[in-house]
């Protein structure tokens, strides 16, 4: 029965390409148009398939709604350059594995305003139309310029349609893909608001038929390059270690062995340190600091907050610990205070990091670098 669906889905795929290649090989401007969506995927294998999809998606509801070839051609190209715009995205924000804050989702907001300036000198009102409109609501409340029904035709609706149902029923880092009931509902709920009530129809008759579409998850290679890219969301840019977040996970994962020993260490004064001898001294030991933790290979480290470390190490490698963190004071004029803790077991990561910081201030106890930097400030504002 699965195999059966399976060759279903696949004999009705072939129908649909061989449909669309016949629709769009009269159209030569195509292949510069290719170039630019390869150029959007080499940054991003997840618009590349989102793009496929979305078009394919468009093409059958357009299909249904009694389009004509030509219209159905052009319906089939805007949709499948819909998200162009995308590439003049910051990676950091097009990239990044967890959600968007106000600001960047701001910034995010002005693809379809990007898309239309990289293109608008073609003359292709209708492609510029869904690039520029797809994320239009009739009710006004859309973006980027807030036009409303008037201003929004049938076949932009289109790709508005199959823009969602795409993003829903694929897997984002932050969310597992929906349901096509749960996706169907969420469409239903914004008709009249967001999608015509005719395209929601339409929409819906041909996308239970099609179901979602596993096509185009973009190509090996570039999925390789985009794993590399997102690594580096995880990653502390000055001391190189695992960002917080990725060494928390470890915690959890260690945390029914016997001879691991949790540590926290702490730079004394760095503040002082960047102010008296600059923020690149500052950033130069930090960075010291992780590549001699990542060469020692003793555990996994990661960096805190500003001056502060955190670690899970093999109890054989405590005197090891010890032996680098003297080094590296020794070599930058430093004094760093540690804390171990062997045979401790924890409920969670969030209860060990509560220990280990209570632990590191209780050594620091009368801290001499908030006296220091007080003298400081009264000595610059004086
Ligand atoms: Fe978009
Ligand atoms: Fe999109």
């Amino acid at each position: 029965m699965a195999e059966q669906l399976i060759e279903s889905k696949e004999v009705l795929l072939r129908k649909i390409f061989e449909e669309i290649n016949e629709l769009v090989k009269r159209q030569k401007w195509l292949g510069d148009f290719n170039i630019l969506l390869k150029a959007l995927s080499i940054r991003d294998s997840y618009t590349e398939g989102h793009s496929h999809r979305v078009a394919i998606y468009s093409y059958l509801i357009g299909k249904e709604f009694g389009l004509d070839k030509e219209k159905l051609s052009r319906l089939y190209i805007g949709a499948f350059l819909h998200d162009i715009g995308k590439i003049g995205i910051p990676d950091a924000i097009l990239l990044k594995p967890t959600s968007l804050t106000l600001a960047e989702r701001k910034l995010v907001e002005k693809h379809p305003l990007l898309g239309y300036e990289l293109l608008k000198d073609r003359q292709l009102p209708f492609i510029l139309n869904i690039i520029l409109k797809h994320h239009e609501r009739l009710d006004g409340k859309g973006y980027p310029l807030g036009i409303n029904h008037r201003k929004i035709s049938f076949t932009v609706n289109i790709v508005s349609v199959a823009d969602i149902f795409d993003a829903l029923t694929t897997d984002r880092p932050y969310r597992k893909a929906l349901s096509l009931e749960e996706t169907f509902s969420i469409i239903e709920k914004d008709t009249g608001k967001a999608f015509y009530p005719e395209v929601v129809e339409a929409g819906i008759k041909v996308l239970k038929k099609a179901g979602v579409l596993d096509i185009f998850r973009g190509s090996l290679l570039t999925e390789d390059l985009e794993k590399f890219r997102k690594e580096a969301f995880f990653t502390d840019v000055i001391t190189g270690l695992p960002a917080f977040s990725r060494w928390k996970e470890k915690v959890v994962a260690v945390q029914n062995e016997n001879d691991i020993a949790y540590v926290a260490f702490d730079i004394k004064g760095l503040l002082l340190i960047n102010l008296t001898r600059g923020w690149e001294k500052g950033d130069e030991i930090l960075e010291d600091i992780g590549r001699e933790l990542q060469e020692s290979k003793m555990g996994s480290f990661c960096r805190f907050t500003g001056g502060t470390f955190l670690g899970i190490i093999s109890r054989k490698w405590i005197s090891r610990f010890r032996e680098v963190l003297n080094t590296v004071s020794v070599k930058h004029r430093i004094t760093i205070h540690e804390v171990i803790l062997e045979r401790k077991s924890v409920s969670s990561a969030e209860e060990l990091v509560a220990i280990l910081i209570k632990k590191l201030r209780e050594k620091k106890r009368v801290s001499a670098t908030s006296g220091g930097l007080e003298k400081l400030v009264r000595r610059r504002w004086r």
